[in-house]
């Protein structure tokens, strides 16, 4: 009865899509709602809560829902998350770059015992001259440019950190064009799984996720490199990979994600910006197919939102920097930080500043262990981003 009183209450304009609420703009042809007062009611699940009802009373039994809401992510969003170990690192070029300050070395991994098949070549870029270990950012990207000297090289290594990258497309490619997403995508590392591409299987944000993973144990094999101060970073698309590699692997010391929103660090429920239908009929590689059937109906039948991905990363410091445009709702990004925040508290962490909405480039949502900003101008990491970034990760392995 509440919910005929609710529905009957909207405008009619109002009950186009999403499970009651406008469709205001396109984007690429797909409808999205960009009015704040055209968001319907949504409940979030309790993180600390098991699906069952029972509530978590400790760590222990917080370890165990931890595992409770990876498996659904794996089932209902994500596919499943793989894990071939590393078999074999082959330095394929080490040396001083021309300016004498920086150290590049170029490395192969392998996976297979005779060497064939897939690889990642990562690049690593760390200050010379140098004493003792270095902290490390460790992250994707979208350019292949691994001898350049710019952002985000210099950003990471002006402030004594090391990079440690890889060119996302080299993974696994990532087409555009849907008609290419059911066989070009499932290549590169895919080849080896031999149920690529099925339903089940392993998907694109999730072999990206695994590559971040396995570059964490190329961390931990480097002398020179410490391993216990990885900040884990990445923007858009490689920061919903982050996301999951952060939520599965405990490995990484701080957690860095760039505007990721939708399929990221924004909930689904609230039907603003990028939503289900778009992300996965324009990403059909990116997301399980289970998750297409939420398309439209996100508030009505989603039994979890990314807040509770997003839980799987406490009590570690985490940062999320916000881009201010519709399509990347970061309204709800900080909606979503704030449904989290309650389990950094329970494992005795700061939670999020009890502050409201920051405006653009306002720093007060940052703490110490959970952090938000946001900012406008510009889709990707920016000189602001890197310093608030590197801020809060000087801070936090201090
Ligand atoms: C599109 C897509 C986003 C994605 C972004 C990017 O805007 O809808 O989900 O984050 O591309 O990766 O650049």
């Amino acid at each position: 009865m509440r919910k005929f009183l609710w529905v009957m209450a909207l405008p009619l304009s109002l009950l186009l899509a999403g499970g009651g609420v406008a469709a205001a703009q396109s984007n690429k042809g797909f409808p999205y709602n960009a009015d704040e007062r055209a968001v319907g009611p949504y409940t979030l699940e309790d993180p600390l809560c098991f699906t069952d009802g029972r509530p978590v009373r400790c760590k222990a039994g917080w370890k165990a829902r931890r595992s409770e809401i990876l498996s659904l992510f794996e089932r209902e969003m994500y596919g499943r998350i793989p894990g071939p170990e590393p078999l074999h690192l082959q330095t394929l070029e080490d040396g001083i770059m021309s300016d004498g300050s920086l150290r590049r070395t170029v490395i192969r991994m392998r996976f297979r015992p005779d060497c064939s098949g897939p690889c990642i070549d990562w690049t690593v870029f760390a200050p010379e001259g140098h004493n003792g270990s270095l902290p490390v950012v460790l992250m994707l990207r979208f350019a292949d440019g691994t001898t350049e000297l710019c952002d985000p090289v210099q950003a990471v290594t002006s402030r004594g950190y090391a990079l440690v990258c890889a060119f996302y497309n080299d993974i696994s490619p990532d087409p555009a064009r849907a008609e290419l997403q059911d066989s070009l995508a499932f290549s590169g590392i895919f080849d080896l799984w031999p149920d690529s591409g099925t339903p089940d299987g392993p998907r694109a944000l999730g072999a990206w996720a695994l590559a971040l993973m396995r570059g964490m144990d190329l961390i931990e094999t480097l002398p020179g490199l410490d391993a216990g101060r990885v900040v884990l970073a990445g923007s858009s698309r490689l920061g919903k990979a982050a996301l999951v590699a952060a939520a599965w692997d405990e490995r990484f010391a701080v957690i860095c994600l760039n505007q990721t929103g939708g399929g990221g660090v924004t909930l689904a429920k609230r039907y603003f910006g990028e939503n289900v239908l778009s992300e996965t009929s324009r990403f059909r590689h990116w997301f399980s197919p289970a998750y297409a059937k939420y398309a439209g109906c996100e508030a009505s039948t989603m039994p979890f939102d990314q807040h509770l991905l997003v839980s799987c990363i406490a009590p570690r410091p985490l940062l999320v920097e916000g881009f201010d445009n519709p399509w990347f709702d970061t309204r709800g990004e900080f909606l979503c930080l704030k449904a989290a925040s309650p389990v950094w508290r329970f494992l005795g962490a700061e939670g999020l500043p009890d502050v409201d909405w920051p405006d653009d480039y306002d720093t007060s949502a940052i703490g110490p262990v959970l952090g938000y900003v946001r900012r406008d101008q510009g889709h990707g990491i920016a000189a602001i981003d890197w310093t608030w970034l590197l801020d809060f990760a000087d801070r936090a392995l201090r």
